[in-house]
C-alpha cells in the first residue's frame, strides 16, 4: 500500500459516515475543534494521511481519497464504542481531564478496551508512514498510540498534540494506570499542550510519578533499543483556526443577507446574544441559563428587546451525564420560555442540531454578543471563530477565563462562570457596550486572532517536531 509523509491519527476522522434509508453512504464533517482545525491543516499538505474512525460501530469502509488526502478507516467495534470511546475515553479521561466537573467513573474492562483500540489505531498507521516520516497523533483518546508506533518504526518522527486540558498532578494521580499513560505518551518526540499550565502539569506528573530527569522542558525518558536515553520535548502551542477563509465567508453577500434574514426571524429584536456549543457539561450551559434566567427574572433584560440563541450541537448522547444535561438545559429553556417569551416570539431560541460552516458564520454575524462561557476547555474555538466572523468590528465576546482562549484574547469581557452575579454583570455589560468600545476590543481580537491562525500553529508544531525528532535508525 502507498506511503505518506505526513500520517495524522485522530478519534475520529474529519467526516463521519451516516447510513441513509435507502442503505447509501453519506458523509458528514465531524463534531468539534480538533476536526475543525485539523481538517484545514490538511487540506494545505501534499498527500497526506488521516488514521481514524468513521463514527459508527462495525465494519469500516475501505480506505479513500477525500480534499486530496488519503483517508484508512479504524474498526471499532459496538463494544469497543461502549468501552473505549463512551467509557474510558469520555466517561473517564475526558471528566477527570475538565477538573471533575462531574464525576470519573473507573471501569477495568475499560482501560482493556482503550489498550486494544489504541494498538489497533497505531497498527494502522505504522504501515502508511513513508520511510523517515511523520506521524502526529491527537488528542486524549490516543495516549498510548506515541508509543506503540515507536515500538514499530524507530525511523518515524511521532508527534502528539492534546486538545483538552492536562489536569493538575493531585487530579491526574487518581486515574488508575497513570503511570502506562505518562509512558504512553512519552513514546512521542515532541508533546504539545494548549496551555502553558497544561504543560507544566504534564512534566510535574512526569516528574513526580516517574520519576525521570527533566530539565527545562525536557524530559529524559529511557531507550527502548540501543540509545540509552531518548529526550522527549514539551511544549506549549495553543491552537487556531482557518481565520482568513472565516473572515472571508464573513464578507460573502449572501451570507451577510442570511445574518439580516436571521434577525428578521426573529422578530427583528434590538440585542441578539447567542452561544454555540457542542452539549457538553464543560461549557457551562448551565450557568448560562442560570444567569440569563435572572436576568429576565429580575426584569433587567426585556424579552421584547432581546433574544437568546443556543446552539446546543448533540454530542456523546448515550453517556449518562450527557444524557442528564441534555434533559436539564431542555427543562430550563422550556421553563424560561414558559415564563418569559412573549407569544409568537421566543425568549432562548434552542437549536439541538449542527449548523454548516456558512449557516454558522450567519449566526455570528448576527449575534450582537456572544457567551462562551465554558467552566473548563482546551481552547475554544467558537470565541475564535466568533472573532474572525467580524470585519465589521461590531460584537462583544464574553468569555470564561476557564478556557484556553482567554490566554490570547485578553480584550474580551473577561468572566469567571461559576460566579453567577459576576456572569449577569458581564452579560449587561456587553449588551450596554458603545460602538467605539466594541470596536476598539474588537480590533485588538482580531489582531490576535488573524496574525495566529491553525496554518501557523502547524507549521510551528511540526517545525518544532523536525527539529526534536531524533532518527535512531530505521526499521525491521
Ligand atoms: C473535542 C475533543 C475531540 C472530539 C470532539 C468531539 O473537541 O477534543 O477529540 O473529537 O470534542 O467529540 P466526539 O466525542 O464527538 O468525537
Amino acid at each position: 500500500s502507498p506511503t505518506h509523509e505526513l500520517v495524522v491519527v485522530a478519534n475520529r476522522l474529519p467526516v463521519d459516515s451516516h447510513t441513509l434509508p435507502d442503505g447509501a453512504t453519506e458523509w458528514v464533517t465531524s463534531p468539534g475543534g480538533l476536526v475543525t482545525a485539523m481538517e484545514s491543516v490538511m487540506r494545505t499538505v501534499d498527500s497526506g494521511a488521516w488514521v481514524g474512525w468513521a463514527g459508527a460501530p462495525g465494519e469500516p469502509p475501505a480506505p479513500f481519497e477525500a480534499d486530496g488526502m488519503s483517508l484508512y478507516p479504524v474498526r471499532l467495534d459496538q463494544q469497543d464504542v461502549e468501552r473505549y470511546y463512551e467509557g474510558f475515553s469520555n466517561a473517564t479521561l475526558w471528566p477527570l481531564y475538565h477538573d471533575v466537573i462531574v464525576d470519573p467513573e473507573f471501569h477495568r474492562t475499560w482501560w482493556d478496551a482503550y489498550l486494544g483500540a489504541n494498538r489497533r489505531f497505531a497498527e494502522a498507521a505504522a504501515p502508511v508512514t513513508a520511510p523517515g516520516g511523520t506521524v502526529w497523533v491527537h488528542d486524549y483518546q490516543l495516549q498510548l498510540v506515541p508509543l506503540m508506533i515507536r515500538e514499530k518504526r524507530t525511523d518515524v518522527r511521532i508527534g502528539f498534540f492534546n486538545h483538552i486540558p492536562f489536569p493538575s498532578v493531585e487530579l491526574f494521580s487518581q486515574l488508575p494506570k497513570r503511570n502506562s499513560i505518562l509512558r504512553g505518551l512519552l513514546g512521542a518526540d515532541l508533546l504539545g499542550f494548549q496551555r502553558e499550565s497544561d504543560s507544566l502539569n504534564f512534566v510535574a506528573a512526569v516528574r513526580k510519578l516517574l520519576g525521570y530527569h527533566v530539565e527545562g522542558m525536557t524530559i529524559s525518558v529511557p531507550g527502548l533499543g540501543a540509545a540509552p536515553v531518548r529526550e522527549v520535548e514539551v511544549r506549549t502551542f495553543p491552537i487556531s483556526i482557518d481565520s482568513a477563509a472565516v473572515s472571508a465567508l464573513a464578507e460573502d453577500p449572501q451570507i451577510r443577507e442570511r445574518a439580516v434574514q436571521l434577525r428578521h426571524d426573529l422578530g427583528d429584536p434590538e440585542k441578539v446574544v447567542l452561544g454555540v456549543d457542542r452539549l457538553d457539561y464543560t461549557k457551562g450551559i448551565r450557568h448560562r441559563l442560570k444567569a440569563w434566567g435572572e436576568l429576565l427574572d429580575d426584569g433587567l433584560i426585556d424579552p421584547h428587546d432581546t433574544v437568546m440563541i443556543q446552539v446546543a450541537t448533540p454530542s456523546r448522547e448515550r453517556v449518562d451525564a450527557y444524557k442528564q444535561l441534555r434533559d436539564e438545559v431542555e427543562l430550563t429553556v422550556g421553563r424560561i420560555n414558559g415564563e418569559h417569551a412573549p407569544l409568537g416570539r421566543p425568549a432562548v431560541s434552542y437549536q439541538h442540531h449542527s449548523f454548516d460552516r456558512r449557516d454558522m458564520t450567519a449566526l455570528y454575524m448576527a449575534a450582537d454578543v456572544v457567551l462562551v462561557t465554558a467552566l473548563r476547555d482546551g481552547m475554544n474555538l467558537v470565541a475564535k471563530e466568533y472573532v474572525a466572523s467580524r470585519p465589521d468590528l461590531r460584537g462583544v465576546l464574553v468569555l470564561s477565563e476557564f478556557a484556553g482562549a482567554a490566554d490570547e484574547l485578553r480584550a474580551a469581557v473577561l468572566v469567571n462562570p461559576h460566579d453567577i452575579d459576576e456572569l449577569k454583570s458581564a452579560i449587561l455589560r456587553a449588551l450596554a457596550m458603545p460602538a467605539e468600545e466594541q470596536e476598539e476590543a474588537m480590533r485588538s481580537l482580531r489582531h490576535q486572532v488573524m496574525e495566529n491562525d491553525v496554518q501557523n500553529w502547524a507549521h510551528d508544531f511540526l517545525e518544532r517536531l523536525e527539529q526534536t525528532g531524533r532518527l535512531e535508525g530505521s526499521s525491521a
